[in-house]
């Protein structure tokens, strides 16, 4: 057993509603706190600090100086950090006028980047991946879903999601790995869309099970990339299966999140199209509505109506979309502040959006909070007030990052 504290602040972020809008009063902030931790890594008890070193008299002591806020490790729920090469040429030919999609059906895009991460080795996917997690890791980031959808065939895409489980075991986070293989039908396939997702859930869908690659299934559901009639099918083949759904949804047109809802998604992310019809429905369902703030500055486009959803009733989540394309920008803390300011979001909200609201779009219950039974996995920012670390929008990070008890940074 070991106890680490005094936090001057710890925002636990435990018993709040999984749903709707979210007032800072309801924040649970624990002064003067302490944090005692199993040898499994879990934490054992929460509370005030001098209680628990009296309580727990033979725990080890980590003892912390100075003004210390500790809020859960943050959860990055939508990211694509397995990747080959650089798409640097795509922000300024947007910046010159180009949409996202006209560089998408002029051969660029999502499609330049599968020619350039197919001519990467596993292992160079591999480190890619660990040397972008480590970044996400001084930010506080203990949990990061990584994506498939640069690959585009069968082989391609065991490549990319064997690179993400050897990376998970080089990473001191942890990798949730999901399979974007409907990311856009790649150009160099003899057939439609149909046939193309046919393939991959024969050939694809069986190894993944096997090897254990991926329990998670995407798809990008919009105009240049797949529709409701294919993509039906193909989720309710990968549900039958075992897989949780999530989409790609009413990023630039609306359909995605309707699909996202009837099949049972886990959760919809994108959104930033999305109509008060969209933002209803969401509200009506236990599909976690997701906020790609990074989207939106990398595309200079709308945010996600997040306000809009929390006041209907959504559960909102806020991930980075780290990806070569859309979103290079890739951090989570300044992004989740900046869609804050633009949305009007409370700090219980964005904190919320990026810890346990962000578990429940992974379906992972034992993150995102800092509770008994729950990994300890905790940020620690030097600081007397949670509300730095907002108000800052991603300049103040953290002294230490614990992962499953340990001090992992340095
Ligand atoms: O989430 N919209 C589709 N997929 C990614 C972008 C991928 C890319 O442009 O490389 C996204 O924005
Ligand atoms: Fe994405």
């Amino acid at each position: 057993m070991k106890i680490v504290g005094p936090f001057t602040q710890l925002l636990s972020m435990q018993n709040l509603p999984l749903k709707g809008s979210l007032q800072d009063e309801q924040l649970d902030i624990i002064k003067n706190a302490g944090i005692c931790i199993n040898a499994d890594g879990n934490i054992e008890k929460v509370g005030d600090y001098d209680q628990l070193i009296q309580d727990y008299p033979d725990a080890k002591v980590e003892k912390l100086e100075g003004n210390k806020v500790a809020i859960p490790g943050l959860i990055d729920s939508h990211t694509h950090i397995c990747f080959g090469g650089t798409r640097a040429m795509d922000f300024a030919m947007r910046n010159a006028g180009k949409s996202y999609m006209d560089i998408a059906r002029e051969g660029g895009g999502i499609w330049s980047t599968v020619v350039q991460t197919r001519k990467a080795t596993q292992e160079e996917l591999t480190q890619g991946i660990v040397d972008r997690a480590n970044e996400l890791l001084a930010l506080g980031i203990t949990t990061v879903e990584v994506k498939s959808g640069y690959g585009l065939t069968v082989e391609e895409e065991l490549k990319m999601l064997r690179a993400i489980k050897e990376a998970n075991k080089r990473t001191k986070q942890t990798l949730i790995p999901t399979c974007l293989a409907a990311h856009t039908l790649p150009k160099d396939f003899e057939g439609n869309h149909a046939e193309y997702l046919k393939l991959m859930q024969e050939e694809l869908f069986p190894v993944l099970i096997e090897e254990n690659l991926a329990k998670r299934m995407d798809a990008f559901i919009e105009e240049e990339a797949f529709d409701e009639a294919v993509t039906i099918p193909y989720f309710q083949k990968a549900k039958e299966m075992g897989f949780d759904i999530t989409v790609h949804a009413d990023q630039f047109s609306t359909g995605g999140s309707e699909v996202a809802i009837k099949i049972g998604a886990v959760s919809a992310d994108h959104l930033e199209a999305s109509t008060q019809k969209e933002v209803e429905m969401l509200a009506n369902s236990d599909t976690v509505a997701t906020a790609l703030p990074g989207a939106t500055l990398g595309l200079g486009c709308a945010f996600t109506p997040a306000r809009a959803l929390l006041d209907a009733g959504a559960c909102v989540s806020i991930a980075s979309d780290w990806n070569p394309g859309s979103g290079p920008q890739g951090n989570l803390l300044s992004q989740a502040s900046i869609i804050a300011t633009f949305q009007k979001l409370s700090n219980a909200e964005v904190f919320a959006g990026i810890t346990s609201r962000a578990a429940y779009a992974l379906r992972e219950d034992k993150i995102g909070q800092i509770d008994k039974g729950f990994e300890a996995n905790f940020a620690i920012f030097d600081t007397d007030n949670y509300q730095e670390i907002t108000y800052q929008q991603g300049r103040l990070i953290p002294s230490a990052v614990y992962v499953k008890g340990e001090s992992v940074l340095n």
